[in-house]
């Protein structure tokens, strides 16, 4: 296909109207509940700075290979992953790409269901803040066990709901684009702020010791690397799913590669200034950093309790964690509307309403605690990472290495070595079967 017929199938599909609003809308998908609720108890359990030796490594070649991969994908198809994989294997005379296509659109969508109940949580606690109720319960424990309960947080789930379809309805240029805009700098803002508090906070030395001293002997454990590839792999979101669907939204003359550079600094910034919160925090009180919901929603709403200001520095924590959660949220639900409005071609509004609602009926099931994290988790050792090897495969090798090649150079000054060729047709697809088996073994990585 030549690049002027590219442009003219595109004509009426909506895209990021500049470079940094398409880097912003990444940024906002890659920077979610795995840098703020499980980037920094990792570091923890895996030997603090030296952690993050595996950390960086595999965050710089995932988005070396897989991610300009998934930006370079959709910008080719135009489309996300269902129209992406039947044009692929339509080249090799096959028809059924489409189906396998439905396999991230699932995985997007199973994680969406979990995070939008999630994003209710914050909802409900930062309304807590504002008016009180968060912070002079007696018991942080009884206060979330009561809104993690069944059906204990409806009304917060729907608001959660409500929000993002607004967004969504707008379209990409003016709903998606626009609003990350503004999330993702106030999220680094409000964050450098929390981090400079917290770091100020009698006994945060200790939390800070706690994150940054290294334990060399971790690098010996295989578990360490495990992990990290995990994280790394979650916190880009490579899924297959939200990064080719957010590059067919990407005009021909962006440069792919400065983008997923930028992309990976700051989801890596993002976690780092996480771990610098969250943890000196914990360590502050004498608490325990413990993963997941009770870290964020019990541990944490006792250490606002017991800091001067807390109430005000609570406001600020939960309305940047709704940031970068509901930007998350955004490109998940994305991948479902996309789908759905493109295979039955549908109206945006329609496809949006669609899906929001089986998102929330299907939620309806997961909002208990318990049953949410068997959910997250099924769907994130099994479906999320077969999504990424699948498009791998499907664009390093039934595409092909030199077409996926010049997709990716296309627009940026930059040209990728032979290097490149090997890492990502051999070491990333590699590297996401292994995600899937070891998470399989291991009960979850990511
Ligand atoms: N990366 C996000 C996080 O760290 C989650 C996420 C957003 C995601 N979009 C995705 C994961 C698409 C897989 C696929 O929380």
């Amino acid at each position: 296909m030549s690049k002027k017929e590219d442009l003219t199938s595109s004509e009426k599909r909506d895209s990021f109207t500049s470079k940094t609003g398409f880097i912003l809308a990444c940024i906002g998908s890659a920077v979610g509940l795995g840098n703020i609720w499980l980037f920094p108890y990792r570091v923890g359990q895996f030997g603090g700075a030296a952690f993050l030796i595996p950390y960086i490594i595999f965050i710089v070649l995932l988005g070396y290979t897989g991610l300009m991969g998934e930006f370079a994908f959709g910008r080719m198809s135009q489309t996300g992953p269902i129209g992406s994989f039947k044009m692929a294997l339509e080249t090799k005379n096959k028809k059924w790409g489409g189906f396998l296509g439905i396999i991230p659109v699932f995985g997007a969508f199973g994680i969406a269901v979990g995070y939008a109940v999630v994003v209710g949580w914050f909802i409900r606690f930062l309304v807590g803040f504002i008016t009180g109720s968060a912070i002079s319960s007696a018991d942080s424990g009884a206060y979330f066990g009561q809104i993690a309960g069944p059906f204990g947080s409806i009304i917060w789930h729907l608001i959660a709901l409500i929000i993002v379809t607004i967004v969504l309805i707008s379209g990409v240029s003016k709903g998606i684009e626009k609003m990350n805009k503004i999330m993702m700098p106030a999220f680094y803002v409000l964050f450098v702020v929390l981090v400079v508090k917290v770091l100020t906070l009698d006994g945060a030395v200790d939390g800070l010791k706690y994150l940054v001293f290294p334990e060399w002997s971790c690098l010996l454990s295989p578990k360490t690397w495990i992990y990290a590839l995990g994280q790394a792999f979650f916190s880009l979101s490579l899924a297959g799913s939200g990064m080719i669907v957010y590059g067919s939204y990407l005009k021909r003359d962006v440069d792919i590669i400065s983008s997923a550079k930028n992309t990976v600094i700051f989801d890596t910034l993002g976690a780092f200034l996480a771990g610098l919160i969250i943890i000196p925090a914990v360590f502050a009180f004498g608490l325990d950093p413990a993963a997941g919901p009770p870290l964020l929603f019990i541990t944490i709403p006792s250490v606002f309790k017991l800091m001067p200001f807390g109430r005000l520095f609570g406001i600020i924590f939960f309305v940047s964690v709704l940031f970068a959660s509901i930007t998350s949220l955004m490109n998940l639900l994305e991948v479902p509307i996309e789908a759905v409005q493109n295979t039955f071609k549908l109206s945006r509004k329609l496809s949006v309403a669609i899906v929001v609602i089986a998102a929330f009926l299907i939620g309806l099931f997961v909002e208990n605690g318990d049953v949410l994290g068997s959910w997250m988790d099924f769907v994130s050792i099994y479906i999320i990472p077969l999504g990424a090897f699948i498009a791998a495969v499907m664009f390093f090798w039934v595409i092909g290495i030199e077409r996926a090649k010049s997709e990716i150079e296309c627009g940026s000054e930059k040209k990728l070595g032979k290097l490149f060729e090997i890492s990502a047709k051999y070491v990333f697809v590699f590297l996401t079967i292994f995600v899937l088996i070891a998470g399989i073994l291991l009960g979850g990585i990511g």
